[in-house]
């Protein structure tokens, strides 16, 4: 058996509420809360960026046992910060991973952390004494006053992948892959270039193309925005009821669109809020990637399932957020356009008290981070 050994989750602690949105940008709060079906998107803070928040998630679930067992992190995220080098070597430094580890970033939209993911699997077959970290973190950011500013968030997601794992083992499902222009973010545009109705559309198609068929109680989806779930559910040949459906994406409708870890986000919404004894339980997990890949996969978990994930920590992600007004929100995502894009900056006086890593500078375009507890 191969699969998910444990799994830990990151979001900011920054909020912006989608009634203040809407009410900024002139429209129906209903639209928003019930047409999208969002109610706030984690937006993040002057000093984090995808590395931060992927050494926040991995942080939650790695005791010493496991960092020695890592052979390999594979790092998938769409909101990369160097054409060059990976994201993976600086997390794999900040967490004090072997360094006789293979370090490497992989992208295709929002469905490189699956493949990340059965990647790490084929790498553990043939390698069973070792483990793999598949980290995935993004930003969705689509700037001001468009149709995409309502369908943001931020946040990452730590996967530990190895034999006999804790969590639960991974069946392998059907995939599918189409040369499509849905949304893309060409090397000239600091935030990326959507047809979201074409998206939603490739989206439904490619889910009926790989869905298996089967009738269970739950299956997670990747979350762009809360609602996707019932539009996905309805083409599903077994629909969730509605009580298994809010499940699904409670936590996305209160962090909003994480991209890479959107799916798993919705698996950690089923670990968390599911009213039944989910032991032995397979849950169908369906990943979409814009451009367009898509696959259909089940997670069986394992009896002491709960050994897989800090639900400590998990229960935490959404304590002590702070609720940004509109000139909040304005500032910081000015500020991060500015940082992301700055070849010399000092971030050091900005550092918070829930935070574990943070992104302190950058010099002649190097960040610069620092594990600051
Ligand atoms: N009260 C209640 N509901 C209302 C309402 C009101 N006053 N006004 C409108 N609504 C409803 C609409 O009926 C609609 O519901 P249905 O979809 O069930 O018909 C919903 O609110 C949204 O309304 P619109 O379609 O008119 O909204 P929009 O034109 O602003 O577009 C969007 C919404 C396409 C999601 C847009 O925000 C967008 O492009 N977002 C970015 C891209 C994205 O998220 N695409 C999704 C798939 S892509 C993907 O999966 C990859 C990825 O991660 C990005």
């Amino acid at each position: 058996m191969i699969g998910i050994d444990k799994l830990g989750c990151y979001v900011p602690k920054t909020v912006l509420p989608l009634t203040t949105l809407a009410q900024a940008r002139g429209v129906d709060s209903n639209k928003y809360t019930q047409g999208i079906g969002q109610r706030e998107m984690a937006m993040v803070s002057h000093n984090e960026d995808v590395v931060t928040m992927a050494c926040e998630a991995a942080h939650t679930i790695l005791d010493d046992h496991d960092k020695a067992s890592i052979d390999m992190v594979l790092f998938a995220t769409e909101t990369g910060i160097d054409y060059s080098k990976a994201a993976s070597i600086y997390a794999l430094d900040l967490l004090g991973l072997p360094s006789n580890t293979r370090a490497i970033e992989l992208k295709q939209a929002c469905y490189a952390s699956t493949g990340a993911m059965f990647l790490a699997m084929d790498y553990v077959r043939s390698h069973p004494t070792k483990k793999v970290l598949v980290l995935s973190s993004d930003i969705a950011w689509y700037g001001f006053e468009n149709s995409g500013e309502v369908t943001q968030g931020a946040g990452a997601i730590a996967m530990l992948i190895s034999m006999n794992p804790r969590l639960g083992s991974i069946n392998e499902g059907l995939k599918a892959v189409r040369n499509e222009k849905d949304f893309y973010r060409p090397i000239f545009s600091k935030v990326p270039l959507v047809d979201g109705k074409l998206s939603i559309g490739l989206y439904q198609d490619m889910l009926k193309e790989v869905e298996d068929h089967q009738s269970r109680r739950y299956t997670c989806f990747h979350l762009p925005f809360a609602n996707m779930a019932n539009k996905a559910n309805r083409m599903l040949t077994y629909p969730m009821d509605e009580a298994h459906l809010n499940i699904v994406k409670e936590l996305g409708s209160v962090v909003g669109n994480i991209y890479n870890g959107s799916l798993y986000l919705s698996l950690i919404s089923v670990l968390l809020h599911a009213k039944e004894d989910l032991k032995d339980e397979t849950i169908g997990m369906f990943a979409y990637g814009s451009g367009a890949m898509a696959e259909f996969f089940t997670i069986t978990l394992n009896e002491n399932y709960q050994e897989g994930i800090n639900k400590t920590s998990l229960n935490q992600l959404l304590e002590g957020r702070q609720a940004l007004s509109m000139d909040d929100y304005i500032e910081l995502m000015q500020h991060y356009e500015l940082k992301e894009y700055a070849s010399d900056i000092d971030l050091s006086h900005y550092v918070k008290p829930y935070q574990t890593f943070v992104h302190e500078s950058t010099t002649h375009g190097h960040r610069n981070y620092k594990k600051v507890k």
